[in-house]
């Protein structure tokens, strides 16, 4: 939800900024903006809409060229997404500009302060009344930095800024509370980002950044050019001005990650990417024995074998994986599973306390709704294990353990391949609890673990097959309404069907338990309406499947045209598919794993026929940071 970069070194700061930016418009498209500091001034740009908009912007009246910068690409939260409300904003002097991701609670009292001395502030937004504020303390101190922790200590809410001032020609600092912040450091040139996407093709080094922090990034001897003409220090400080300790990785992705790689949309790729994922997401589990050894869970095994309750929460598809869990868990380890929207957590008075395991699943390991949930928990004393895609984001680093699913970059706004991975991290979790609480499906584990092996495979196969899908998917591009219906674990894919098709393809779409149809939202279906049905296996619990081939012929009889994704070899359930997607053979609990895969399938296909952008959805953002 916002992308930030900032860059100082011998390179052309606009040039690494706007490159920086492409590769975070997926946390916003509403407008983009630079400024740059040259010539002894600042000199900025910026424009509603997308990227594209900004860039020509920038062909008409180009800018300087200097070595600090700062850009933004915004999802609006205060003020719509106008020219005037994009970023960077700068003071009345035109010397500050600051750009901000995140929501100042308290601006409206600020802004009023400002008015009051004289300010005028030209834009809607919270961020406006920082670069004033950060103006006014830089006239006193005279230092950027400490300017930033000064304004900072004023803050209420949620915020990552990025600012330059003119009278320092070669500094950039940010400041972050509860919203994403990395430094990348790099060979005379240092970066800041929301995400190191923005700077992987420049440097792998990354510094995480804590919690109420400052970050300066100050460039000596620059006017030599060249990158190897400066060096960037990187000072952290707290926002009282003390020194912090900071935390130093190495990014294991390649710039190449984070391309299209030859795919019409991101969204292709990373579905194409999914069994390549789920098997790195497998990658060193278990080892020679059939133990599971997974190392990030750092949770002493006493705390585990007592733990009377889990509790997942997450968000959107996130929170669809973790509907799925509940299933394995509740099975394999005979503990309660409750499954929580993370935004509604936290205000019902959840009953918790330090023998409730809590999981917070994130792709992005930023979203707020969710982490606010988690600290809530961790207050009442419960263990948080967080499974999440994006080392040393903020969800990991304030729980408990945290099991990373090793996707690789989803730049996609919908979640595809970290679903998949998030499923089968679940999984693992449900396994290696089962394993420490010795759980009476010991013998099953490893039989779990060689099915999970073989998924990989499944859903490439899965993937071979998916040109009929497309086909149906443009056929149905003039339908209005498309319904989704499962059973068991077959419920969430029906969920999670009917979210990608809504923010895809912007169609009404809805999830339902195919028992439930009887119990009202039978009285939809009429004449041709499309409903997509997935069918459990009919081995095993062939009750399940026997209940769901009766729902499909009721929903048929009633004018439905059923689009049935099931089993190979399930003949049962072929007469009454108007159109049928087969799916292999795998445990019922597993069957997520390869039922998801058409349904995204189907969902990239129908919104690209309708004409929409399937990387980035209109109204949407990757990375939720506000709540
Ligand atoms: C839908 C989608 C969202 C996210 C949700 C949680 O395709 O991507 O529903 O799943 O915003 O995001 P994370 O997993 O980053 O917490």
């Amino acid at each position: 939800m916002c992308g930030i970069v900032g860059y100082v070194g011998g390179q052309s700061a606009l040039d690494v900024v706007v490159a920086g930016l492409k590769r975070l418009e997926y946390r916003g498209y509403d407008s983009a903006g630079v400024a740059v500091l040259a010539d002894g001034g600042l000199a900025s740009a910026r424009k509603a809409g997308k990227l594209v908009n900004l860039e020509k912007v920038l062909v008409e009246q180009p800018l300087p060229s200097g070595p600090a910068g700062i850009g933004h690409t915004r999802w609006a939260t205060h003020g719509g997404p106008t020219d005037a409300n994009a970023h960077p904003h700068l003071d009345n002097s035109g010397r500050v500009a600051v750009v901000h991701n995140g929501i100042i609670e308290n601006f409206a009292a600020l802004r009023a302060e400002l008015a009051g001395r004289g300010h005028h502030l030209g834009s809607e937004t919270d961020t406006e009344a920082v670069s004033h504020l950060l103006a006014e303390a830089f006239s006193a101190c005279g230092d950027l930095a400490e300017a930033m922790r000064q304004v900072c200590r004023r803050l209420e809410g949620a915020f990552t800024l990025v600012a330059v001032h003119a009278d320092e020609p070669d500094v950039v600092v940010g400041a972050r509370r509860n919203s994403p912040l990395v430094v990348g450091v790099g060979d005379g040139e240092a970066f800041l980002a929301s995400d190191v996407a923005a700077f992987i093709a420049h440097t792998r080094a990354a510094i995480e950044l804590g919690q109420d922090q400052v970050v300066e990034l100050r460039r000596d001897g620059g006017s030599e050019g060249g990158r190897e003409g400066g060096r960037v220090g990187v000072s952290v400080t707290d926002f009282s001005g003390a020194p912090a300790e900071v935390r130093s990785y190495h990014v294991d992705w390649d710039a190449s990650a984070a391309e299209k790689g030859g795919y019409a949309s991101f969204m292709l790729k990373e579905i194409a990417e999914q069994p390549r994922a789920v098997a790195d997401t497998l990658l060193g589990r278990v080892d020679a024995e059939g133990v599971l050894t997974l190392d990030e869970v750092r949770i002493p095994d006493a705390v585990l074998r007592e733990a009377d309750k889990v509790v997942i929460i997450a968000c959107g598809t996130a929170f669809h994986a973790g509907l799925i869990a509940k299933y394995a868990i509740e099975h394999w380890t005979r503990l309660p599973c409750e499954v929580e929207l993370a935004s509604e957590f936290r205000y019902r008075d959840p009953i918790l306390d330090p023998r409730t395991l809590v999981v917070a699943i994130s792709q992005s390991g930023e979203t707020m709704d969710t982490l606010m949930a988690l600290r809530h928990a961790r207050e009442q004393g419960a263990r948080v294990l967080a499974i999440c895609n994006t080392n040393g984001s903020t969800i990991p680093r304030e729980s408990d353990a945290v099991l990373y699913t090793h996707a690789g970059p989803e730049v996609a706004v919908a979640s595809t391949k970290a679903f998949l991975t998030q499923l089968v991290a679940c999984y693992l979790v449900a396994l290696y609890l089962a394993q420490r609480r010795d759980a009476k499906w010991g013998d099953e584990i490893g039989d779990v673990v060689r099915d999970l092996a073989r998924v990989p495979d499944a859903i490439e196969r899965v993937l071979a097959d998916m040109e009929p899908v497309r086909d149906l998917a443009r056929s149905l591009k003039e339908k209005e309404t498309v319904l989704f219906l499962g059973r068991h674990v077959g419920y969430p894919v029906a969920l999670e069907g009917a979210l990608k098709l809504k923010e895809l393809a912007y169609m009404h779409a809805e999830g339902f338990a195919a028992g439930e149809l009887k119990h009202g939202p039978i009285a939809l279906v009429e004449d041709d309406l499309p409903v997509v049905v997935v069918v459990p296996s009919p081995r095993g619990r062939s009750v399940l499947h026997g209940k769901i081939v009766s729902n499909i012929q009721e929903i048929r009889a009633r004018g439905a045209r059923t689009i049935v994704i099931a089993e190979e070899g399930d003949e049962e359930v072929a007469p009454y598919a108007d159109h049928l997607i087969r799916i292999p053979v795998v445990p019922t609990l597993l069957q997520p794993l390869v039922a998801t895969v058409p349904l995204q399938v189907f969902a990239c296909e129908l919104a690209t026929a309708r004409g929409n952008e399937v990387d980035q959805p209109r109204n949407l953002a990757k990375s939720v940071t506000v709540e």
